[in-house]
Formats: C-alpha cells, structure tokens, sequence
C-alpha cells in the first residue's frame, strides 16, 4: 500500500492543478487577518491593505485581507466532492489602531464567506490554548469599563460542501476500517479541546521572511484528518506552511497535497519530511498503547468489553472498532515535488502490534525499514 503527497510553492488562489470535485477533506489554517505578523504578506498580495492601515482604516484593511482570503475559499469550493468536509483552524485578532482597541472577528467572515456559497456549516470547536503570560489581562486592569476579556481560544470551523458523505460496498469497508477507538471519539468530538497545547514556532532558518512558523501540533491536524476521512481520501492544506497536515496524512495513510506561497518553506518542510517516519511510526505506537490502557482501567473497573479488534485481537468497546486496521509506515520516499509514502504489508502490521501488546520497546530507527522489538524492563 502507497499514498501520495505532493506539494506545490504556489499561491492557492488559483489551485489550476487540483481537478473539480477531487478532494475528500481540507484541513487547513490560513494567516490571521489583522494579527501584525501576518500584515507584510497580506500587503504583498494587496498593497491597498497597507495603505488602510497606514490612515488608521483598520475596518478596510480588514475586509482586504479577507478579499485575498476567499479567493482562495472560491479554489476550495470548486476542487471539494460533494459531501467533502472542510476544516479551518483561525483565531479572532484583536488590535488597537489609532486610539481605537477592537477585535476583528475572524471566524465570523470565514463563516460567512462559507454560508454565502452554499455550504453547510457544522458544529465547530473551540481549541483553547491558555497563555500564562502575566500581561494577558488587556485594558483598564482593575478598573471599569475599559478592561477586555482575554483571547485564550481559538476556532476549528468545520463545514460541509453539500449532504453526507454515502459509502458503497468496498467504500464501507474501507470506512470500518477507518474507525476510530471509543474513547478516542469522546476526547476527539468534544467541541471545547483543552488538551491540545500549542507548540514551539520558532524558526531556526534564515530562508523565510518570518521568525515563527505559526504552526499547528501536529494532533490537531492527525485528529482532524481521522475524524472527518477515510483511508486513501485526498486531503488539501492551502496553506501548508511547515507541512504538518501533510505529515498528518502520511500517519493516516491518506492521500495530500498542499500549497505553500512561501518559498523560503521548501527547505523546512523537505527537512521535517525527511526526517518523520519515526516520529509518524512512533504515534501510532502510542495511540494504540493508551486504547490498551483504557482497555486495562476498564478491566479492573469490572467493565466488560465486549467486542475484540478481529486483526489485532484486542478489547474494544462497540462493533464499529471490530475492523479497525493500523498502517505502520516502512519508508517515505521523495520524487520532486512529490513524497511517496510506503506502508508495512498486514503481517508486519500485526507484529508490531503484537509487540505493542507484549510491552516491547518498538525502535524504527536507524534504517527506517528495519525495527527491533525488545523486551521492556518493569
Ligand atoms: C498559519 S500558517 C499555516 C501553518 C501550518 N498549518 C503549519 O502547521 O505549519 C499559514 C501559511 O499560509 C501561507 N500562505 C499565505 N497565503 C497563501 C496563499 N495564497 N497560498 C499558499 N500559501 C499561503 C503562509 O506563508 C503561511 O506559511
């Protein structure tokens, strides 16, 4: 089994090279309008964006930004299937322009924008990321009324491009075998995600105009790609920046491609590939090893379990988990513009898993083709 990835350096406005109706699911976080970061790139695709900004007209600019933003929503309504999910990560900005301090409602224009074409919006999430810096209270501190409430969240829109998705015969199976674990539904459907931290953006190269990635955890992205695709779908990021839902993908085993306008990427996203597969390898190891710890607490709470993985032989809660199939990945090759990601035949599957349930330490490393399992000591 293979999956492809590809990624263009390319502005996602004009995705030519993505086919209508061709993709299963996007997950994607696009720059922030209004947040000061992102002002130099918006400038560059709009110069009247800095001309509002530089006669204080913070209302213009921001509809500005968003003007550059939906050429990119129009690319991705026209390239999603029928019943294709889509998914965006974006925090409100808030900022004082002239003596004026305001927030600038991000996840409302995009929701808009969304309505307007035809989209169904569903339930969404709020990712709250809690800063403990001391200056997070803005405003009058202690006195009324000027003081603000602090911005610790932000919003996982998710949207549907017409009805539900259908699955036919060999669809369906490969939908059950997409399945998520219980548990993992109860964390991952919850619409307030708390356990999710932020990550560390800095970046350690001088080949981009930007200091810090703006990256999302790698979680956010791997939840999201298991929550709303099926095994072998398409998933679209039009703006990839670091590569993570691509990563995510690859972990997944789905299909990606991304676009990433920034050139200065190519390097940091070629260099976080290169060197993923444990990393990618190493989570499924652990995502499996917390489903059997779960699957331990439920034992000694006297809580019968009544189903069993049919390939892996281990305890899960409902039916739907029975077929549940993990695919380890043996290598990730790169061909130009594309990465090839192979994955373990069933057999090797299993014994990893086998090895997982015995409580061997799993090493996919050095040679990523090779694994040893050895014995853990208690
Ligand atoms: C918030 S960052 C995405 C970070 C990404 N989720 C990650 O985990 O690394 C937004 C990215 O979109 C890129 N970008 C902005 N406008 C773009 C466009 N029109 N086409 C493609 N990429 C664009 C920016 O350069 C930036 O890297």
């Amino acid at each position: 089994m293979k999956t492809v990835h590809k990624i263009l350096f390319k502005s996602s406005s004009a995705m030519e090279d993505v086919e209508d109706k061709s993709v299963d699911l996007v997950v994607t976080s696009p720059p922030y309008p209004m947040i000061e970061m992102w002002d130099q790139q918006f400038c560059q695709m709009n110069p009247q964006i800095g001309e509002a900004l530089e006669r204080l007209d913070g209302k213009k600019a921001f509809e500005l930004m968003h003007q550059v933003l939906d050429k990119t929503w129009d690319e991705i309504y026209r390239v999603l299937k029928d019943g294709a999910i889509t998914c965006i990560n974006i925090g409100d900005a808030t900022r004082r322009i002239g003596d004026i301090f305001q927030l600038f409602s991000n996840h409302s224009k995009i929701l808009n924008y969304f309505i307007r074409v035809g989209c169904n919006i569903l339930p969404d999430i709020l990712w709250r990321k809690p800063g403990n810096k001391a200056n997070k209270y803005m405003g009058s501190g202690m006195l009324p009324p000027s003081a603000y409430v602090t911005q610790e969240h932000e919003y996982i829109l998710i949207l549907r491009k017409g009805k539900n998705r259908e699955f036919q015969e060999e669809a369906k199976k490969i939908r059950d075998e997409s399945a998520y674990f219980w548990e993992e539904r109860n964390t991952w459907f919850s619409d307030i995600w708390t356990d999710l931290k932020g990550i560390d953006q800095k970046l350690s190269t001088n080949f981009t105009q930007r200091e810090r990635s703006a990256a999302y955890p790698f979680e956010l992205a791997y939840r999201l790609i298991n929550m709303f695709s099926v095994k072998g779908d398409l998933v679209l990021d039009p703006f990839l920046g670091t590569g993570t839902t691509l990563m995510a993908a690859m972990a997944s085993a789905r299909n990606s491609i991304g676009f990433e306008v920034d050139q200065g990427f190519k390097k940091v996203v070629q260099d976080r590939i290169q060197n993923t597969t444990n990393f990618l390898n190493d989570y499924l190891v652990n995502r499996i090893t917390q489903h059997l710890e779960f699957v331990k607490e439920m034992d000694k709470n006297n809580k019968a379990l009544k189903y069993k993985s049919e390939l892996y032989n281990f305890k899960v809660v409902t039916n739907q988990e029975t077929k549940i199939r993990y695919n380890f990945i043996k290598e990730i090759k790169e061909t130009n513009d594309m990465h090839e990601t192979f994955y373990f035949d069933e057999k090797m599957n299993q014994n990893i898993i086998e090895n997982i349930i015995n409580n061997c330490q799993i090493d996919f490393s050095p040679d990523e083709r090779k694994i040893t399992f050895q014995q853990k000591l208690r």
